[in-house]
């Protein structure tokens, strides 16, 4: 039985305080809920006020991306070592707006999660067709490619550090979900490229996560498919109630 994880990535949202806030609200909810781990992905700037909101609780927190090289000039960007340093434990690598409006390929998007690996944390790889190929019949050629790129020479001791999210990129933000069937069975394609290159046992050990417009109330029938092992959510992250909703129903 593999243990189910949900994460919120709350994106571009949330001051420092308003993190305060919404985890704050958001434990007593989600208190004694053990049957899954439960992570906020959040902003560079809110991780020291949600670490500290989070203490002692059973919520865990990551970032949402991580860069590749150690050190040096790259204006902007965060390494590992040093989200390591603050305590962070996950990191989400690859999402589907980092390829979108930022440029990342599978070539980058393999590189850090090499970093982040190599350093420690642990990394959600987010993944997942576009409307287009869907439509035409290759999303699992197209995920596939993207589990084999994006874990490029990343080792099966490094793997047991990977969470892969599988988000279809038509149903993020757009309140058009894939249908249990479909995540259940893309998942399943995900997981049998890991047997294939990592083995039986890591492929039946990998969690893998749908997200895309997961929410209160579809969370419990997507959660129900066997492949389907957790979920990133977005906007419902942003709601406590809502996503205590979808951690009860991975329990
Ligand atoms: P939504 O849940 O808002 O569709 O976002 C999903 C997502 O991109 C999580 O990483």
């Amino acid at each position: 039985m593999r243990r189910k994880v949900i994460a919120g990535n709350w994106k571009m949202n949330m001051t420092p305080s308003q993190a305060k806030a919404l985890i704050e609200e958001t434990k007593p909810l989600v208190a004694g809920k053990d049957n899954c781990d439960i992570i906020f992905c959040v902003p560079f700037v809110d991780i020291h006020a949600a670490q500290e909101a989070a203490a002692g609780s059973n919520i865990k927190i990551g970032a949402e991306n991580v860069h590749f090289a150690p050190k040096g000039a790259y204006t902007g960007e965060i390494s590992a070592e040093m989200l390591k340093e603050c305590g962070v434990d996950y990191v989400i690598i690859g999402h589907s707006e980092r390829r979108q409006y930022f440029g990342e390929t599978d070539e980058t998007v393999n590189l850090r999660t090499k970093a982040a690996l190599e350093a420690g944390l642990k990394v959600i790889l987010c993944l997942g067709e576009v409307k287009e190929e869907r439509v035409n019949g290759i999303t699992d050629e197209v995920v596939s490619m993207q589990t084999k790129l994006d874990l490029k020479d990343v080792t099966v001791d490094q793997l047991a550090n990977v969470i892969i999210a599988y988000e279809p990129v038509w149903a993020i933000g757009t309140g058009l979900t894939a249908t249990p069937e479909q995540a259940d069975e893309t998942c399943g394609v995900i997981r049998n490229t890991i047997a294939k290159m990592y083995g039986a046992e890591a492929a039946e050990k990998i969690v893998i996560q749908y997200g895309g417009s997961m929410n209160a109330a579809n969370a419990a029938e997507l959660l129900s498919k066997e492949n389907v092992d957790g979920g990133l959510i977005g906007g419902a992250s942003l709601k406590a109630k809502d996503f205590s909703i979808i951690v009860n129903a991975a329990q």
